[in-house]
């Protein structure tokens, strides 16, 4: 039994496709079609695959059924995350999400999933991304002041409903962790934040997170070891549509 994750699929089977990178990047090209095979040649019905957010390009659940669909499909069972593209994800509205689509897929937003004897936690999370200003030397010298504080209330909140997930697992007697969110857990100018200081607040082994895709932005946040918490990049086009085995 084992436990993969993969983010930012970016499924656009019944709408408009709105990233230019995503038309013309080789990466994505039939990237629909290769993580399919993918999925087939590694998991196992036993296994779990979470999707770490950005599942679909539509803008209503109308226009995401063939995208949802297709995730159905795919191999062993799925946990979605929520990502900032999707739009057909109103957070009040997760438990009719999870009850239409039970028990094919299961929806992670105030609530956790068990893994053998862990607890899947997570919430989409939010990091502040700019607008920075650069000097000729392309490095920081200033950043969207108003932005930031837009930002800053949405950590917040993002904040409490990790806080949530967590709570919700441990009501249940869990202790050991797996924490997911879709943004990653440090913007390009932090080297902690609200999300790393709750993953080491609760012992958490792994967090995992996506949304960084693009070769430019693989490196924005933590990747590998620190505090003892370990994280992991699993945008697909990093992954190249290999989902990344997190647990045995
Ligand atoms: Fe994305
Ligand atoms: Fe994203």
């Amino acid at each position: 039994m084992s436990l993969y994750a993969i983010g930012d699929l970016h499924l656009h089977f019944q709408s408009e496709l709105k990233a230019p990178g995503q038309l013309y990047g080789r990466v994505w090209k039939n990237h629909e079609e290769k993580f399919r095979r993918n999925c087939a040649k590694m998991i196992r019905p036993e296994d779990t695959l979470v999707l770490v957010g950005d599942h679909s390009w539509g803008k209503n659940l109308a226009q995401c059924q063939a995208d949802l669909q297709y995730i159905r499909e795919l191999p062993g069972r799925k946990i979605l995350l929520r990502g900032n593209h999707d739009m057909f994800w109103d957070v009040k509205k997760t438990p009719q999400l999870n009850a239409q689509f039970a028990p094919d897929l299961f929806f992670l937003q105030d609530n956790y999933a068990a893994y053998q004897d862990y607890a899947i936690v997570g919430t989409k999370g939010y990091t502040f991304e700019g607008p920075f200003y650069l000097d000729h030397r392309r490095r920081i010298i200033d950043w969207d002041e108003k932005e930031e504080a837009h930002a800053k209330k949405l950590v917040e909140r993002e904040a409490v409903r990790l806080r949530k997930s967590f709570e919700a697992a441990r009501a249940d007697g869990y202790t050991r962790y797996v924490m997911f969110l879709h943004y990653p857990p440090t913007n390009i100018l932090q080297t902690e934040s609200v999300f790393t200081r709750m993953a080491e607040e609760y012992d958490v082994e792994q967090v995992v997170y996506a949304h960084s895709h693009g070769e430019s932005r693989f490196n924005d946040s933590i990747l590998g070891t620190m505090n003892g918490v370990h994280y992991s990049l699993t945008s697909g086009d990093f992954l190249r549509w290999k989902p990344m085995k997190i647990l045995d």
